[in-house]
Parts: structure tokens; C-alpha cells; sequence
């Protein structure tokens, strides 16, 4: 075995208060502040913002060489709340290496993942504890919570050279987003969402 290579190695999710890894490399946190043009109602997230720079979610990664061949993995936590009638949810990503996959498993909450491919195909599943997800080459995909007052917390695994393409999300969001209407969750058309061939 030549002297460089990596020796297995684990470490352990603590389901403590908050969910954590006992051992990470990078803790990225985003606030409302990053989330400017994502949330559909503008003036609630202005007055929002006013209040205080919320914190979002939050991803502890355990870092790999980004090649392929490699996975990275990680925790993502996405707090509770809204903005207006909104959920609190990621910014949402394809990945730049449109071709690769990701899967999630769900430790604690409930919430949905958003996906679509470029075509505009869509597709919402709901992340309950246990439940794996399979999100598959092409797909897009964004997180949710849903809970009123619990996190929702899942482990991922992804291919080290995915890399995350955060662009046409950034521009005009998903084709559905994921409100709370008379005490319910829907999932509603994005008004501002334009088939590929009218952008
Ligand atoms: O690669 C993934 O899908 C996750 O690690 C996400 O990056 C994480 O959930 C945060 O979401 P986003 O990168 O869309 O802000
Ligand atoms: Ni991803």
C-alpha cells in the first residue's frame, strides 16, 4: 500500500440538542442577508431583515479533495421559520458538473426538497426522519423546513468534482415554492419562473 494512501476512517453524528459531526473542517452559515431576491414576498423580507440578519441554515462539511473518484459529506441544518409566507429553506443548487448525483437522509424534522432539471421537469419529497432521498444526475435541488419550531436536519453525500452551480437559481428560484396558507403547507407556482425557452 503506497505510504499516501488514506486510511478508512468514521466519525460519529451527535444527536445532542442540536445535531452535530464530532468532527468537521468547514461550518458555513447563511443568514437572511444572503438569501436578497429569493424569497418570493420582498417587503417581508425587507421588514424582516430589518428586524435582525437571521440565521438560515447551517452546513458542516468534512472536507475531501473535490475530484472525482471522492464524496463529500456532510450536515445541513435549516432552522425554522418563514419570510412572510415562506419557509426558511436553502438557496438551492445545481451542480456544476451537471451529471452527478447526491443522496440525503433526513435525522430530525420535517420539511421538502425542492428539485428540477434545466427542462423544467420538477419534483417535491418530503424528508421525515429515516427517510433517504435520491436526488439524481440534473436535478436541482433545495431544501425546506416545514416544522413550525423544529430544525430540519439531513446528512448528504455527494461526488467530490459536482462542485455547486448556484446561478439560474439565484436568478428567478425554483419553479415551486413552499408557503404556509390557511395553516397549511403548499406548494404553489413561482410567479416569477420562466420556462427555458422564454429566458
Ligand atoms: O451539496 C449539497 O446539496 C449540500 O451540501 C448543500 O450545499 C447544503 O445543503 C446547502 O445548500 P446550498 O448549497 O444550496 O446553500
Ligand atoms: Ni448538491
Amino acid at each position: 500500500m503506497p505510504e499516501e494512501t488514506l486510511r478508512p476512517f468514521t466519525f460519529d453524528i451527535i444527536r445532542a440538542e442540536n445535531v452535530i459531526l464530532n468532527t468537521y473542517d468547514n461550518h458555513i452559515k447563511r443568514s437572511l442577508s444572503a438569501m436578497r431576491n429569493q424569497y418570493h414576498d420582498e417587503k417581508a423580507y425587507e421588514a424582516l431583515l430589518n428586524q435582525q440578519d437571521y440565521m438560515l441554515y447551517e452546513v458542516y462539511e468534512v472536507k475531501r479533495p473535490e475530484i472525482a473518484g471522492e464524496l463529500l459529506q456532510g450536515i445541513s441544518i435549516v432552522h425554522p421559520g418563514k419570510v412572510g409566507d415562506e419557509f426558511f429553506m436553502t438557496k438551492g443548487h445545481f451542480h456544476s458538473e451537471l451529471d452527478t448525483a447526491e443522496v440525503y437522509y433526513c435525522l430530525q424534522g420535517e420539511g421538502l426538497m425542492v428539485m428540477e432539471t434545466p427542462e423544467g421537469e420538477w419534483a417535491v419529497e418530503k424528508l421525515i426522519p429515516e427517510k433517504v432521498l435520491y436526488v439524481p444526475p440534473r436535478w436541482a435541488h433545495r431544501s425546506v423546513n416545514t416544522s413550525r419550531n423544529e430544525d430540519l436536519v439531513t446528512f448528504f453525500v455527494y461526488p467530490g468534482n459536482a462542485g455547486h452551480d448556484y446561478g439560474s437559481i439565484e436568478k428567478q428560484g425554483f419553479r415551486k415554492l413552499v408557503v404556509e396558507r390557511e395553516g397549511e403547507v403548499q406548494v404553489i407556482d413561482n410567479p416569477r419562473w420562466l420556462p427555458p425557452e422564454a429566458r
